[in-house]
């Protein structure tokens, strides 16, 4: 076998972990969701998240090994995410694969988990050649950037409030719709005509490369109050929400890829799962004369495969985590 880097992700609510071939390809990939444990609250309590990742990180860390048909004698590097993220939940992964570096005498190094969710593209059997720009939208970060290379991004805009994943939660929490809710109103907005309920499109034209959510958060609250008591569809709401956060996504990456005359494009993230996401980019890039790449949705979403394929590029590089080193919530 070529060199086996063994991932560790901890970051929110997963407990992952992975083995990657050069970089290149997933032997294994292990997520232990705790979307059960925390959809009675309606979203992530920290407290629970550590709990969880302290019970599931040794028997994860055990099933990627045996998915992989390796030991951890055969593994040559550790990636974990360092950061950003709830920090007890990372503090769980990041001293479980500090203990593995330690009394195995390995490498390790710590992977920022945005460079992991773009990382995630070079899984794929066709992975998109850069330079390219991409587009990476997940529950906690909204964000374009400029990939030099795997390993080597320029951000060129980002969210100044709410992310979009975040926006989709927070919608769907408001009308109950459950947790998470981005693959809830996904679902719901394909049975919807949205042009039905007209929402506003935060700095669609105001020329930056930023995002903003909040607004078109607070918008969809003001409908609510204003419709109490009227009768409107559920599936048109969510369209029509759905409708102006794709629109803004859209619009954004092709402007930015035509800024730095870039010709291929690429989604990374959870939000990234969006079936109309993936639909109207592929549409925009088609018209704008550009090459888009969609990852398969478990590569989209959090997983530790995307953190060992950062993780090789850092450890071929000769970087490496002291033992010492710390979690860092806001990376
Ligand atoms: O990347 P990810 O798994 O975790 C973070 O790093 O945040 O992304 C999770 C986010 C959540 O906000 C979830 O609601 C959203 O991705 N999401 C979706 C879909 N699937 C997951 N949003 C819209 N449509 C989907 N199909
Ligand atoms: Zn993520």
């Amino acid at each position: 076998p070529g060199r086996l880097v063994l991932g560790v992700e901890s970051s929110c609510d997963e407990t992952a972990a992975a083995v990657v071939e050069d970089g290149r390809r997933a032997l294994s990939s292990v997520v232990a969701s705790q979307v059960r444990d925390h959809a009675p609250f309606g979203g992530v309590v920290p407290e629970l998240a550590s709990r969880r990742h302290l019970e599931a990180v040794a028997p994860v860390i055990r099933a990627a090994l045996a998915g992989a048909g390796v030991t951890l004698g055969q593994i040559s590097g550790l990636a974990v995410t360092q950061g950003p993220g709830l920090i007890g939940s990372l503090l769980v992964g990041l001293s479980a694969a500090k203990a593995l570096a330690w009394a195995r005498d390995l490498p390790i190094v710590g992977v920022s988990h945005l460079e992991g969710h773009i990382a995630a593209l070079r899984l794929m059997d066709d992975p998109p050649a850069p330079p390219f720009a991409a587009l990476l939208v997940s529950g906690g970060h909204t964000s374009i950037y400029h990939v030099h290379d795997f390993g080597q991004m320029e951000e060129l805009g980002q969210t100044v409030d709410d992310a979009a994943g975040e926006a989709y939660d927070k919608v769907a929490k408001l009308y109950g719709l459950g947790y998470p809710g981005g693959v809830i109103i996904d679902r719901l907005a394909a049975g919807g005509d949205p042009t039905a309920i007209q929402l506003p499109r935060p700095r669609l034209r105001d020329g930056t490369l930023d995002f903003s959510f909040s607004g078109l958060k607070s918008a969809v609250v003001r409908f609510r109050q204003e419709h109490i008591g009227q009768n409107y569809r559920i599936e048109d709401l969510c369209a029509g929400f759905q409708e102006a956060v794709v629109e803004v996504l859209t619009s954004k990456t092709i402007a930015a890829a035509k800024q730095r005359g870039l010709t291929r494009l690429a989604l990374a993230g959870g939000v990234a799962a969006n079936q109309r996401l993936r639909q109207a980019m592929a549409q925009a890039a088609a018209a704008a004369g550009m090459e888009l790449t969609a990852p398969p949705v478990a590569l989209c979403t959090d997983n530790a495969a995307m953190i060992a394929a950062a993780g090789a590029i850092r450890l071929r590089a000769g970087l490496r985590l002291a033992l010492e080193a710390d979690a860092v919530s806001r990376l």
